[in-house]
């Protein structure tokens, strides 16, 4: 694994995606849980709505909604900021690793629909990165509302609403290739 990438490359040369081992997962959640009197939960669960028909960007959506959890489990416990800072950019270093790689997947494919998917991709990054905030007295982070906010009405939302789109365009686009041939 590269040691710039807390997640490591998501992509190979080849085009697929691969899943890779977050080893941040880990210690950031046992730091959180170290520091405070919280109960290990799952705040923000998987359900099966929000398959996008494909097992490794399914597995990505996951792990993105796993740090999320830790993020909100910071935040809601009042932790310090080493601890909010770096569940805060471990959630942004996903996020950002988790779209280029969903681009790259699907670069085959010359489409406005791309092109739309990935000014959404920048969106949702952008409303990610103004939830920490540097104000003249020192970094603000979101509340725990605000990022369940985010997690619920964007990345949740963009997972059924955009990406469940793209990929059912994908395979049908696939399937007229194939019983054309
Ligand atoms: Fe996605
Ligand atoms: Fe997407």
């Amino acid at each position: 694994m590269e040691e710039d990438s807390i997640c490591g490359k998501l992509s190979d040369p080849a085009g697929t995606i691969r899943m890779v081992s977050c080893p941040f997962l880990h210690t950031t959640s046992a730091a959180v849980r170290r520091r405070g009197p919280m109960q290990p939960s799952v705040r923000f669960p998987w359900k099966h709505e929000y398959t996008v028909g494909n097992e490794t960007i399914d597995e990505q959506h996951r792990t993105l909604l796993e740090l999320a959890g830790l993020l909100h489990m910071a935040v809601a416990a009042g932790q310090g900021y080493k601890i909010i800072q770096n569940a805060f950019a471990a959630l942004v270093k996903y996020t950002e690793e988790h779209f280029s790689a969903e681009e790259q997947f699907w670069s085959s494919t010359k489409s406005a629909i791309l092109d739309q998917h990935k000014r959404l991709h920048r969106d949702i990054t952008d409303e990610l990165l103004a939830l920490r905030f540097e104000g003249p007295y020192g970094v603000v982070f979101c509340t725990p509302n605000e990022l369940t906010n985010w997690v619920q009405h964007r990345l949740i939302a963009h997972f059924i609403e955009e990406d469940q789109r793209v990929y059912r365009s994908l395979n049908q686009g696939a399937k007229r290739k194939r019983t054309s041939a």
